[in-house]
């Protein structure tokens, strides 16, 4: 059993990890590979000890690390030191614990949104510290940031160690996700305004033109593409996970899509008096074509059908 790999993932009962796990258990087993998935309840990642006690009870070989404080707009708006403090923290306890067990490899997950505010498009994986990220979210970014440099900063002192990587996905969505109102992400928000205009016999408004276009990427797609970087990817250099730029879907594409997905026979209307936001946030996937042409992603007429059946069935007890 030398080959044996025991891998740990933080954060498994959040977004990705639970698309891990449904991954793992339908498509990808192996009998080599056994995989745990944590919560906050298996141990606060913020508490050294308790870190090191996870480690010390499951003895993994390779780490997925997804555990972090995660929220929309407002809550970073409002906690931007919880953000830094807080996440700072659980990756300093994660990544220096893989180091002193001697984990093999730790594949962490930064965020396309922790990029430079100011910068030319598309982005890609050489531009991450090139100039302050927006004022809205610098604590989320700075802890984010700074997990690339202790891979880079591990890498060099003990270049024999552990291989800690990490990945870059844009605006991740499916089941199990945060569908509060306030402080969601585009489509599980939009998800939750369709349920209660259904509810209300009220059309759906949808704020601004719903020009702006954004690279959505579905939580199992995110799931396949971490495993194959878990076993294939050995660069320390994070690498972009995302759809290519011309699959890019407009917010009114995307409403569209969740409207059909919700089963919603009302209408829908824009609220141009509220603002755009940025038009395009396009990243690059020029590194991940290089290393996966063969990649299929998920129709996003299908993930968002599934991403909506599963809020629909889970409504009372989903984080909302
Ligand atoms: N969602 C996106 O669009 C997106 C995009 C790019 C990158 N990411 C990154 O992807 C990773 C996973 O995101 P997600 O959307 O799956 O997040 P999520 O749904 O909010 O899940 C967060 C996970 O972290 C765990 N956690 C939080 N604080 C913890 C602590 N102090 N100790 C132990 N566990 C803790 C939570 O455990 P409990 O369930 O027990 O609370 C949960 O399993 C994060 O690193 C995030 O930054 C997300």
């Amino acid at each position: 059993m030398a080959d044996h790999k025991r891998i740990l993932v933080t954060g498994g009962t959040g977004l990705v990890g639970k698309a891990l796990e449904e991954i793992v258990a339908t498509e990808e087993k192996r009998p080599d590979e056994t995989w745990i998935f944590l919560s906050s309840k298996d141990g606060d990642l913020c508490d050294s000890a308790a870190t090191k006690a996870i480690f010390e009870k499951h003895k993994p070989t390779h780490v997925i690390h997804l555990a972090a404080l995660v929220g929309g707009l407002f809550k970073n708006l409002k906690y931007n030191l919880d953000f830094w403090r807080l996440n700072t923290l659980i990756n300093q306890n994660v990544l220096h614990t893989c180091h002193l067990t001697k984990v093999k490899k730790c594949v962490s997950c930064l965020s396309t949104c922790i990029f430079p505010d100011k910068t030319t498009y598309p982005i890609d994986e050489t531009m991450l510290h090139n100039g302050p990220p927006h004022i809205s979210n610098f604590g989320y970014s700075y802890a984010k940031r700074m997990i690339d440099v202790q891979n880079r900063a591990y890498h060099q002192q003990h270049p024999d160690g552990c291989l800690f990587t990490s990945v870059i996905p844009t605006n991740v969505y499916g089941k199990h996700d945060n569908f509060n109102l306030e402080d969601s992400h585009v489509l599980p928000g939009l998800m939750h305004k369709v349920y209660l205009a259904q509810k209300e016999g009220k059309p759906l408004v949808v704020w601004g033109t719903g020009s702006p276009r954004r690279q959505f990427i579905y939580s199992k797609d995110v799931a396949r593409l971490m495993i194959w970087v878990l076993r294939e990817y050995n660069e320390v250099d994070p690498i972009i996970l995302s759809v290519n730029e011309e699959d890019q879907l407009s917010i009114k594409e995307a409403a569209e899509l969740v409207v059909e997905g919700m089963g919603f026979k009302g209408g829908l209307e824009y609220d141009t008096t509220k603002s755009d936001g940025q038009f395009k946030r396009t990243a690059s996937i020029a590194k991940l074509k290089k290393y996966r042409p063969d990649f299929k992603f998920t129709d996003p007429k299908i993930a968002i059908k599934e991403s909506c059946e599963w809020f629909l069935a889970n409504y009372e007890t989903c984080r909302k």
